[in-house]
């Protein structure tokens, strides 16, 4: 976060999964991600509007590129004037639920998004921005109410925000998000959640959420193992909400099934993250094969195709080279990644997946206190 002038800016990478898609969505189920150095930026500026209390949030994504928001009678919190609350009203919102709890008064202010998480025609690449934005909000807004916030909060508050928005995700890319690197995530129980803000009502409960444990969350940043990120993008996006309902509705008639591929993910991903602790180049790639399996199996038993043609070759390419890869998060388009050891001839690996139409896509993994911690340029 940096501060100029009067205004407060704040970034957040985007994520790609690793490994345990579809099984982090069960409440103590694990996943890894990684973070990449593509990211949101959110300044959030002071203002006085002539109306009162109120602002604008601009971006790209909006047809008007620009939407303003209002504060609501009933409680003083934010709300968009027109149209459904966003990610990024929902982000205001719980941090300034926070600054309420805390006796703070609320301010007026614009809100400028710029994001280098889409294509430059705005095609999706699947690497989160949702997530991304959400924690980029949270960060900037609590920076403007000087509220010093610890990554592990970060994570709760941009969690609350986005479950009230779209309650289906496992909050594996708001943690990757929020803690950056290569992240080991279990997701918590939602119903849980649910139930203590119902009961607290609206937004009583965010401090006590925030200070609180919540059953099941485990979220822990892990040293990088020494083999190489490539990541392909299909050119097909795909929407993960979309395919999670449709796996889990495909997958209720097999619950034997299911429940075996719950309890493999588990012992894959324990393997899977013991070996990068290990840094165990052979032990890694073993366990990427293995979940690559494993949501084939799952496919098989819901009906819904994860990994797609154009994955199946992206992976088929990089085991060529060496390497061991899958699709990365929910498939059915986007990216796959590939693991390389450290003599994969990358330029070769790269040339033959673009001979296939896969496009190898610049992107590290980035973590934040890295040297080259900020987005490369602030364009706001
Ligand atoms: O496709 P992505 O990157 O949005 O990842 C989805 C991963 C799932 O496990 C399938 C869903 C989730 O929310 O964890
Ligand atoms: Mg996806």
């Amino acid at each position: 976060m940096t501060s100029g002038a009067d205004s407060v800016v704040s970034w957040a990478p985007g994520k790609l999964y690793i490994a345990g898609e579809y099984a982090v969505v069960e409440p103590g189920h694990q996943a890894v991600l990684v973070t990449v150095d593509r990211f949101i930026t959110v300044r959030v500026t002071p203002c006085s509007p002539a109306g009162g209390n109120a602002g604008t949030i601009s971006s790209r994504r909006y047809a008007a590129g620009c939407l303003p928001w209002r504060r609501r009678p009933q409680d003083g919190m934010a709300e968009a004037v027109e149209g459904d609350d966003d990610y990024v009203v929902s982000a205001i919102r719980v941090v300034e639920a926070l600054v309420v709890q805390g006796g703070g008064r609320l301010r007026s202010f614009d809100l400028g998004i710029v994001s280098e998480l889409d294509e430059a025609d705005g095609r999706k690449l699947g690497l989160g921005s949702s997530a991304a934005v959400t924690v980029a909000t949270v960060r900037a807004v609590a920076g403007l109410y000087s509220l010093s916030l610890d990554d592990l909060s970060v994570y709760k508050l941009a969690m609350l925000a986005s479950d009230a928005v779209q309650p289906i995700g496992s909050g594996g890319d708001i943690a990757a998000s929020a803690v950056t690197g290569w992240v080991s995530y279990t997701s918590p129980d939602r119903v849980w959640l649910r139930r203590v803000r119902q009961r607290a009502g609206a937004l009583g409960a965010v401090s006590d959420l925030v200070g609180a444990d919540w059953p099941g969350l485990s979220v822990r940043r892990l040293a990088a193992p020494s083999l190489r990120l490539q990541v392909g993008w299909t050119g097909a996006p795909s929407s993960s909400p979309a395919l999670v309902a449709g796996v889990q509705a495909g997958s209720h008639g097999s619950d034997d099934a299911y429940a075996v591929f719950l309890r493999d993910s588990r012992d894959c991903l324990a393997s899977l993250v013991t070996a990068i602790e290990d840094d165990d180049t052979a032990r890694i790639m073993r366990q990427i094969e293995r979940n690559r399996a494993l949501l084939a199996g799952l496919s098989r038993i819901s009906g819904r195709t994860i990994e797609t043609a154009e994955l199946t070759q992206l992976v088929e390419i990089a085991r060529e080279h060496g390497a061991a890869a899958k699709s990365s998060g929910a498939g059915g388009g986007d990216c796959g990644i590939a693991l390389c050891p450290t003599d994969t001839d990358l330029t070769a690996l790269r040339a033959a997946w673009r001979a296939a139409g896969i496009r190898p896509l610049d992107l590290s993994v980035h973590a934040h206190g890295s040297p080259t911690d900020s987005p490369a340029k602030v364009a706001l």
